[in-house]
């Protein structure tokens, strides 16, 4: 009985009886003996995507890639799949399209799937029996809502079903060595019977996302047992599948060389990445009695306060505006060293009043209207010297951690958002 589902349930058994009767069946091995992670990674052939995971996906690792309905799961992992089966055996088990369906979608990609395995299964212990027979290296899961494990009397996408099929897939990569990846449906408002639940289980947890109406999509790494978290990459939805950007500044930076009013460049760290991205206000003068307030890629709570910070800190009447503020590129921007960037914006909006061209602007304003320190100076204005900016505008508790003479351009330290906007507008605000 070695080609079935219960060979592999009882050598698990095997290996916990051992454990608790202290006859270990694996022998302690010298540290420097055993091999280097990196020689188990397998390249997935897009770079971006590799960068994320650390390097590649490891053998015996466990990836979620969650994201809502529609962002592009599928297509990205289609690729992938595409991409290794040219050197390893990898079976796309596809429990929610027909590969009727899944093969229409691979010819809009252009790639050869010639060696990729699919199948329209939904049976995890089917899923097993099949491995068992092929061996694949890398198995992709899409998605963990509809597999099953007939075992468990829970419905599919039960949370029941959901984490015994997750720890199952785990238990089965970390036995025999083979990378799966699975795909998980979060919704909109983030109530998900899927990903929140999964991510203790997996190594790895990837979120797919895009503002509405983007065609960029935003990979990041939230959780990664083997690489650093934090880490994001873009890529862009054609009409052939997900393409990589690698140069960020076009999306994220449409008016660098033609300044208007209402925008401002700033810093930004993603993880570890410090990205350059434009903040887009527009202030009007409210038609209707309700003012309309809006953001897209800035957490709302955070803009209000710093909405009301303009007005009372700075003098400047918005009650009567309507307010929109945006995120160039679609991108969501967690970071508070980008709120000096959303006060001038509102500002220069206000005032029909462009910042200086060539100027990034960084700090976190506070509700007295102070610039306060921001962390990683000196890996944000590095990214600024980059970019080819003449000018940096930065919280003066900032100042004393850099060394002048390796930046280009002029740094600017100041105390307050006010002093920044004296300075960049010319004359009082
Ligand atoms: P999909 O990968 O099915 O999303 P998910 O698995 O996350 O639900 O992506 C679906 C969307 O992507 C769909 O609206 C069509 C679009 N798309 C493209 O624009 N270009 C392409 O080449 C492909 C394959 C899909
Ligand atoms: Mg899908």
């Amino acid at each position: 009985m070695c080609n079935s589902w219960e060979s592999f349930s009882e050598e698990k058994s095997k290996v916990s009886k051992g454990r608790t009767s202290f006859q270990a069946e694996s022998a302690p091995q010298l540290l420097g003996r055993i091999e280097n992670e990196d020689n188990l990674r397998i390249p997935t052939g897009i770079a971006e995507f590799d960068r994320i995971l650390g390097g590649g996906l490891i053998k015996g690792e466990v990836v979620l890639v969650g994201g809502e309905p529609g962002v592009g799961k599928s297509t990205l992992l289609l690729q992938v799949a595409g991409l290794i089966s040219g050197n390893n055996k990898v079976l796309y088990v596809s429990a929610e399209e027909s590969p009727q369906q899944v093969n229409l979608r691979a010819k809009r990609l252009k790639f050869n799937f010639d060696n990729l395995y699919i199948i329209d299964d939904d049976n995890i212990v089917n899923i097993y029996t099949h491995f068992e027979k092929y061996k694949f290296s890398t198995i992709i899961i899409d998605s963990i809502q509809v597999v099953h494990n007939p075992d468990i009397d829970n419905p599919r996408g039960s949370i029941n079903q959901i984490r015994n099929c997750a720890e199952f897939l785990t238990r089965f990569a970390k036995t025999k060595g083979v990378s799966i990846i699975i795909v998980g449906h979060v919704t909109k408002e983030g109530s998900l019977a899927g990903p929140k639940i999964l991510e203790h289980i997996v190594d790895c947890v990837l979120y797919f996302e895009s503002e509405v109406s983007s065609h960029y999509r935003i990979l990041r790494a939230v959780k990664n047992r083997f690489g650093s978290t934090g880490e994001m990459a873009v890529f862009e939805m054609t009409s052939s599948g997900l393409k990589e950007v690698k140069v960020l500044s076009d999306i994220f930076l449409p008016h660098k060389d033609n300044p208007v009013s209402g925008s401002c460049v700033s810093c930004a760290m993603e993880g570890l990445r410090p990205i350059l991205i434009e903040l887009q206000a527009l202030v009007s003068k409210a038609t209707f009695g309700m003012v309309r307030r809006r953001s897209v890629g800035f957490d709302f709570n955070r803009f209000s306060l710093l909405t009301a910070t303009v007005e009372k800190r700075i003098k400047i009447p918005l009650a009567a505006q309507d307010i929109f503020l945006n995120v160039a590129g679609g991108v969501r921007i967690t970071d508070p060293a980008v709120d000096l960037a959303v006060v001038c914006a509102i500002v220069s909006s206000f005032k029909e009043k462009e910042l200086e061209k060539g100027a990034v602007f960084i700090g976190e304003v506070g509700l007295a209207g102070e610039l306060r320190p921001v962390g990683n100076i000196a890996f944000r204005l590095k990214e600024v010297q980059r970019g080819g900016f003449i000018k940096c505008y930065i919280p003066k508790g900032n100042t004393k951690e850099i060394d002048n003479s390796i930046y280009s351009f002029d740094i600017v330290g100041l105390e307050s958002a006010k002093e920044v906007l004296e300075l960049t507008l010319g004359g009082k605000v």
